[in-house]
């Protein structure tokens, strides 16, 4: 009895003493493999290299630590720039309209609709404007999603997003380019700038509702100055973010080296930047800011009492040399 008593004991011990050696080597094994994982990373900081078959450029270096600049550069500016030329800037028109209301047709509408984009030119505005907004939400999740959305999530839904971003992002910049091709090339015309445009900076617009400012009517011809700022902004940011974009989309085709490639994501970033701020402020004008403004982009066709206030010039014009046509 006495026997069975101490061989039982005997185990127990026997167990113990085996449970401790294990997790005293599973401690050793676990800073063994993290000081062999330092030192491989370490080696490829250095520029380690393998063996590859592929001929191209720095094919036998696993991974690119060519200038580390713009991964700070990323996190530290470009994703908080994009965040605040988006909902800096909903934030910033919010405030505004709450504080200085949006501008109103002084005499009502008219009833009368006045021809102004054909139907051509409103379908190329939305075969561009659609996939732009689509671009900056897309964009805005691979640029600073990481660090602004991916701590809320878990990491299957995040996983799906990334990804589902990344599709959008790339089929998107097709349409986009279409539309930012023709819109620039076709309404170039008519958005030359005129002296009368100073003036129309100088009084802001006639949009501030008060102090000397208000009840002010700048003159503006087809496109008012501001319209011609964001259209000049549209075409050289659109152009620099489409080649760029095309540059970092078909590396294969364009074989940019590895500074034009770091080249490309910096100014893709700046250039959505410009065109996220801009176009939060062209949607609030368009939609909010402008009584009766979005009828153009719709119809193609704007009230007359609109036409005369905020472009008379062009109303003038197109009065006087009878090209004038109104809605049957
Ligand atoms: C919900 C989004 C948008 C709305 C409601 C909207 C509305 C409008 C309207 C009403 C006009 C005509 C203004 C006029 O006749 O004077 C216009 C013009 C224009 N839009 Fe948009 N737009 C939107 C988004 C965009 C985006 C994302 C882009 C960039 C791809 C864009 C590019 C332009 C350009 C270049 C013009 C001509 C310049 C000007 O008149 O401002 N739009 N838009």
């Amino acid at each position: 009895m006495i026997n069975k008593w101490f061989k039982h004991i005997g185990l127990v011990i026997a167990l113990l003493f085996s449970a401790v050696c294990l997790a005293n080597g599973g401690d050793e094994l676990a800073t063994q493999v993290q000081q062999s994982d330092a030192q491989i990373w370490a080696q490829l900081k250095d520029g380690a290299q393998g063996y590859t078959t592929s001929q191209s450029e720095f094919h036998a270096q696993p991974i690119n630590t060519y200038d580390l600049r713009v991964l700070a550069l990323r996190s530290d500016w470009l994703a908080p720039a994009l965040m605040a030329a988006l909902f800096g800037m909903i934030i910033i028109f919010v405030l505004f309209i709450k504080v200085n209301g949006i501008s109103k047709l002084h005499h009502g509408f008219s009833g009368k609709l006045v021809h102004r984009w054909s139907k051509f030119d409103v379908s190329i505005h939305w075969l561009g404007a659609i996939p732009c907004l689509l671009l900056i939400l897309t964009g805005l999740t691979l640029l600073a999603g990481r660090f602004f959305f991916q701590p809320w999530l878990s990491a299957g839904i995040w996983e799906a997003i990334v990804y589902g971003a990344k599709q959008i992002h790339d089929v998107m910049a097709i349409p986009f380019m279409i539309g930012w091709a023709l819109m620039t090339t076709l309404w170039a015309k008519n958005q030359l700038p005129k002296m009368y445009d100073v003036k129309w900076f100088l009084v802001v617009g006639g949009y501030i509702n008060f102090g000397p400012f208000k009840g002010k009517h700048p003159d503006a011809g087809f496109a008012n100055a501001g319209e011609k700022m964001w259209f000049w902004a549209f075409a050289l940011f659109g152009l620099v973010i489409s080649a760029s974009g095309m540059l970092l989309l078909f590396p294969n085709l364009f074989e940019p080296s590895r500074t034009l490639s770091l080249i490309a994501l910096v100014l893709h970033s700046v250039s959505a930047i410009v065109i996220c701020a801009f176009s939060i402020v062209h949607i609030f004008m368009a939609t909010v800011m402008s009584e009766g403004g979005m009828e153009c982009m719709v119809s193609g066709y704007c009230d007359e009492n609109w036409a005369t206030q905020h472009h008379n010039l062009w109303y003038d014009e197109i009065k006087a040399n009878g090209t004038l046509k109104y809605k049957e």
